[in-house]
């Protein structure tokens, strides 16, 4: 009998509208690993949907929902995991995905950012008029963060998912550790 040891966490992080979920996805799929996004976490443990928690207990109810659900899914190896983009603020947060995975950085410029995001969606930070501005914004107040906390970053700015996520597998299979034997066979 074979024991396969799993490989590490792969963690994609960055703005809103890089792409983390359907980059994470394909990479999921393609490794044949579990996918999880610590935005469905948040939601599912509390019932709640983000606006709700955004609206009865501000951003900083949300962000210590947000670090519970990074406790929840660092505790395990082998999955593909997305965070919402300000997870990776929080030092603690950093150091728990680091514990079992590797950081990817997802960037792309704040107008393919914001052609992603359409109207921003459920997401309150970029609620009302010029998604693209705080999108900006946001990508200038977080690079330092985004930058100290991944050990690869990627530009997808007029990039696919498919291609996108190739790119992020060929760095994988560089990283000791980060996949399993049997996700290293051709
Ligand atoms: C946020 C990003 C969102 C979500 C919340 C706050 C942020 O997740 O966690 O609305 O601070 O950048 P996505 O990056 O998955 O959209």
């Amino acid at each position: 009998m074979t024991v396969l040891t799993p490989g590490r966490n792969i963690v994609l992080i960055g703005l809103m509208g890089a792409g983390k979920s359907t980059v994470g996805r394909l990479l999921a799929e393609q490794l044949g690993r579990p996918f999880v996004d610590t935005d469905e976490v948040v939601v599912t443990e509390s019932g709640r949907t983000i606006p709700e928690i955004f609206a009865a207990e501000g951003e900083r109810g949300f962000r210590r929902e947000e670090s519970a659900a990074v406790r929840h899914v660092a505790a395990l190896r082998g999955q593909v995991i997305a965070v919402g983009g300000g997870a990776v603020l929080d030092p603690a947060n950093v150091t728990q995905l680091r514990a079992a995975g590797d950081l990817v950085l997802l960037d792309a410029e704040p107008d393919a950012l914001a052609a992603r995001v359409g109207d921003g969606g459920d997401r309150p930070l970029l609620a009302g008029d010029d998604a693209e501005a705080r999108l900006r914004a946001l990508r200038e107040a977080r690079a330092g963060a985004y930058a100290d906390a991944a050990g690869f970053a990627i530009d997808t700015t007029g990039r696919s998912p498919q291609d996108i996520a190739a790119a992020v597998l060929a760095w994988a299979r560089r990283q000791p550790g980060l996949l399993a034997r049997d996700e290293l066979q051709p």
